[in-house]
């Protein structure tokens, strides 16, 4: 962040001045507007609105805060106001807002070299390859750049598998994926998604796509053919409205999946690295899919990296040039996930998301409100469903908001509370006691 320009008139006469001490309060409140933008013109909330309405694409609906800078689980917006972030970017900061040990990483990266492409090697990535596998037992991984990407990747070599190992006819591979999904918004995604609004306007869609009822095993089972490959499932829905699966759901579905030789994708964007209160979601269930799908979080918010891990049998159906991205890979986004890979396990943010996780829902839970229908969750990870004569959530992310709390609806019923994992018990208690009376106002 630029500090305010010495050679701005007005701050040159109040440095100069010879009442600068007495002028210090003065010059500190100059020097946070100034900063606030590099323009050295003071711009309000609504300024910043009106050009983001009137030059930026609507395809987001956000709350009315304009953030200009964030540390751990808190954020500022650009009058200086202090808000607790209960949505850590969709689970992408668990391990806080510009954690100094990732921002330095950042840095130290950057000033050496960014990009290499993958025309060449760089001495980041092949580190980042090895300390994954080492974290999550799986032999090899693929890094793409957002979540969608992954995605797209896992569902290639899915395909490629399902042709080349399988032995599936060409061109009629199928995956089973699940209702009420959320996986990203190309379309070969949004092909499979169960959201009107996300696919109206955007076909004709991609083919080879299954949908059946999330939770439900024997939809599962009955949906498979001779040429299913794969089953692609999140083991908790985040977008969904943080949907936990009946217990065994992933267990089930999982023996299928081996019993049947399809390939188990678990996408791990969301709940995963943390969030759910143990490394992935699915380990709730003893299983190990033979694919896991990774973002958000694995560069702390710093930097878009995806990965894809599997052992051998999958990834290794990639051949040069089957594949790729000009940024995957880089050496940047490599030393920024190693270090948040680090953070995330050195500072335990696993385990104080399963204390802080279930000590926040079984408080949630103790709310008496009229308005509440469910409060379910695990780890850090945790959804309030509201009754439909609630009149939405949105009123009550708005309510908090006024108070300092920023979370987001998911879904028109659903406020989906899932802060930063560095958050600390006294700060949840602080919240809990705004929580409680919006949950309880009119
Ligand atoms: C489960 C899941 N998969 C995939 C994605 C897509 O990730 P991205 O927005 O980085 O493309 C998301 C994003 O919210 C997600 O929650």
């Amino acid at each position: 962040m630029g500090c305010a320009n010495a050679n701005t008139p007005f701050l040159r006469l109040i440095l100069l001045s010879p009442n600068f001490y007495l002028l210090t309060p003065f010059v500190i409140f100059a020097h946070e507007i100034l900063s606030s933008n590099q323009l050295g013109i003071y711009m309000t909330t609504k300024d910043y609105i009106e050009l983001e309405e009137k030059y930026g694409a609507h395809n987001y609906h956000p709350l009315d805060v304009v953030i200009d800078r964030a540390e751990g689980v808190w954020v500022y917006d650009v009058d200086g106001k202090k808000y607790l972030d209960c949505l850590a970017a969709y689970s992408a900061v668990n391990q806080g807002h510009c954690h100094p040990r990732i921002v330095h990483a950042l840095k130290n990266q950057s000033e050496k070299v960014t990009l290499t492409s993958r025309a060449f090697r760089n001495s980041q990535l092949p580190l980042l390859y090895k300390e994954l596998s080492d974290l999550t037992g799986y032999e090899m991984s693929l890094p793409m750049n957002s979540g969608a990407e992954a995605v797209e990747t896992a569902l290639k070599a899915a395909r490629k598998w399902g042709y080349k190992v399988k032995g599936v006819p060409e061109h009629k591979a199928e995956i089973i994926t699940c209702t009420n999904n959320f996986a990203g918004r190309t379309i070969s995604i949004i092909s499979f998604s169960t959201e009107a609004q996300y696919r109206d306007g955007f076909g004709p869609f991609t083919p080879g796509f299954k949908i059946v009822e999330y939770g439900n095993v024997k939809a599962m089972e009955e949906a498979i053919t001779p040429n299913t490959i794969a089953f692609l499932v999140e083991p908790i829905q985040g977008e969904g409205g943080v949907v936990v699966p009946p217990d065994g759901y992933l267990k089930s579905t999982f023996e299928i999946c081996k019993k049947n030789n399809i390939l188990f994708l678990a996408d791990e964007i969301q709940c995963g690295l943390g969030r759910s209160g143990k490394l992935f979601a699915f380990m709730y269930e003893g299983i190990k899919p033979d694919a896991v799908i990774i973002g958000k979080a694995l560069s702390g918010g710093c930097y878009p990296v995806s990965a894809v891990l599997s052992n051998k049998e999958l990834l290794g159906v990639f051949k040069p040039g089957d594949h790729g991205s000009t940024f995957g890979g880089n050496p940047l986004g490599a030393a920024v996930a190693r270090e948040s890979l680090k953070v995330l396990v050195e500072e335990k943010l696993i385990e104080k998301s399963f204390e802080l996780g279930n000590y926040f829902i079984n408080e949630l839970q103790k709310i008496n409100s009229s308005h509440i229908k469910e409060v379910r969750g695990r780890g850090l990870f945790i959804g309030v469903e509201l009754k439909p004569e609630a009149k939405g959530a949105r009123r009550f992310c708005e309510a908090l908001m006024t108070k300092g709390i920023l979370c987001k609806e998911t879904h028109e019923n659903v406020i989906r509370f899932a802060p930063p994992l560095v958050i600390k018990k006294e700060e949840i208690d602080w919240a809990l006691t705004h929580i409680r009376q919006v949950l309880t106002m009119d």
